[in-house]
C-alpha cells in the first residue's frame, strides 16, 4: 500500500508587498534583498484574514483538482506555526469550515519543515490502513509574527497556503520520508514568547520572529546537502534519477546550493521564493502546486521535496507524482 498525491491547491492573499514597499518601511534596498535572498515580493494577509481562511481556499482547490468530495476525507493535518487560535487546532477549524464531522484532525508544528512533517505523518496513516484519503495542508500568516521594523527579518517572509489530497494507492506514490530535528539550536531561529513563557509580550503584540541569519544559512546548506544523500541512498537512486527538486523557499542561495549538490540545473528546480518570499510551512505545497498547474511537473515524475526550519527541523520526501 502506498500513498499518492491526487490533487494540489494553493492560495495567496491578494495584498502584495514589494521590495520597493519595504524600502519605505525600513532601511533596505530592492537590490540588497534580491541579491541576498532572491525575493522580489511577498503576499501579506489582509486585515482579519487568517491562516484558516488561506488553508480553506487552498484545500478547496486541492479537493477539486483531485476530484474528491469533502465527505470522503478521513484525515486532516495542518502544518502551521501561526494558528488562528491557541486552541482548537487550525485543522479542527478547517474541518468545521469544510463541513467534515468525525475524522481525526490535528496540527503539526515544525515551522518551515511543517509540510514535510505533515506529509510524512499522513503517509504513515495511509500505509498502515488508518486513513484512505487525507487532506494535508501547509498554511501560514507569518506577517503576524514579523517585526516590521527589523530589516534583518521583515524582508524575508510572506503569507500563503498550499494543500494536497493524499490517497491510498497500489501504485507509488511516496517512496520514502526522512525527518530530523535538533532542538539544541532553538534560539538561532525562534519567537521567544509563548503561552507558558513571556505571555505578557504576546498580550502586548510583541511576539516576533528572531533569527541569527548567518548561522541558520550555514546550517541549512550543510544539512540539506546531507538529507539529499540520505534520501538517494535509502532509495538506491543516483542524482540523475530526480526529475524535479521542490525545495522549501527560504533563500535562492540555499536552494541553489542544494541543486548543486544534486547536480541539477536550476531549470529542474521549482522556484517561487522570488514571488512568495518564505511562507514557512506553506512554501513546499505552494511551489508544488505552481509547477503542477503550469504543466512542468507531470504524472510519473520523480520529485524530491525538502525543507529546513526552526527547531531546527529538517526533512525530505521522495515521491512519484
Ligand atoms: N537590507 C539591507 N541590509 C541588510 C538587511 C536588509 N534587509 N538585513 C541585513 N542587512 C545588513 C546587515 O546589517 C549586515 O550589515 P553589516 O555588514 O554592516 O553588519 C549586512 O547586511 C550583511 O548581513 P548578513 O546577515 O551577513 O547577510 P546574509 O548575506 O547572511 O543574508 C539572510 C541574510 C538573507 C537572512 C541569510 O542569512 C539567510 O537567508 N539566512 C537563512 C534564513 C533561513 O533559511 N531561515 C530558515 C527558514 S525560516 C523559518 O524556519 C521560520
Amino acid at each position: 500500500m502506498y500513498s499518492r498525491i491526487t490533487g494540489t491547491g494553493g492560495f495567496l492573499p491578494e495584498k502584495v508587498l514589494t521590495n520597493h514597499d519595504l524600502e519605505q518601511m525600513v532601511e533596505t534596498s530592492d537590490a540588497w534583498i534580491r541579491e541576498r535572498t532572491g525575493i522580489e515580493k511577498r503576499h501579506v494577509a489582509g486585515e482579519g484574514e487568517t491562516t484558516c481562511d488561506l488553508a480553506e481556499a487552498a484545500s478547496r482547490r486541492a479537493l477539486a483538482a483531485a476530484g474528491v468530495d469533502v465527505a470522503e476525507i478521513d484525515l486532516i493535518i495542518v502544518a502551521t506555526t501561526t494558528a488562528d487560535k491557541i486552541f482548537p487546532s487550525t485543522a479542527c477549524l478547517l474541518q468545521k469550515r469544510l463541513g467534515i464531522h468525525g475524522p481525526a484532525a490535528f496540527d503539526v508544528q515544525a515551522v518551515c519543515s511543517g509540510f514535510v512533517y505533515a506529509l510524512t505523518v499522513a503517509d504513515k496513516f495511509i500505509r498502515t490502513g488508518s486513513a484512505k484519503k487525507a487532506l494535508v495542508v501547509g498554511a501560514e500568516t507569518l506577517s503576524r509574527i514579523t517585526d516590521w521594523s527589523d530589516r534583518s527579518t521583515c524582508v524575508l517572509f510572506g503569507d500563503g497556503a498550499g494543500a494536497v489530497v493524499l490517497e491510498a494507492s497500489d501504485e507509488p506514490g511516496i517512496l520514502s520520508t526522512h525527518l530530523h530535528a535538533d532542538g539544541k539550536y532553538d534560539e538561532l531561529l525562534h519567537v521567544p514568547t509563548g503561552v507558558s513563557q513571556n505571555y505578557d509580550a504576546v498580550r502586548q503584540g510583541r511576539a516576533f520572529m528572531e533569527m541569527q541569519g548567518n548561522d541558520v544559512f550555514r546550517f541549512a546548506v550543510r544539512t540539506l546537502g546531507k538529507i539529499v544523500d540520505e534520501t538517494l541512498a535509502a532509495n538506491d537512486m543516483k542524482k540523475g534519477d530526480i526529475d524535479w527538486l521542490v525545495p522549501h523557499q527560504a533563500n535562492i542561495r540555499i536552494i541553489a546550493a542544494t541543486a548543486k549538490k544534486l547536480n541539477m540545473p536550476m531549470e529542474r528546480v521549482v522556484v517561487t521564493v522570488n514571488e512568495h518570499g518564505n511562507t514557512s510551512a506553506a512554501s513546499v505545497p505552494l511551489a508544488l502546486d505552481v509547477a503542477v498547474r503550469d504543466g512542468r511537473i507531470q504524472r510519473g515524475d520523480t520529485l524530491l521535496l525538502e525543507a529546513f526550519g526552526g527547531g531546527f527541523t529538517w526533512g525530505s520526501v521522495l515521491l512519484k507524482y
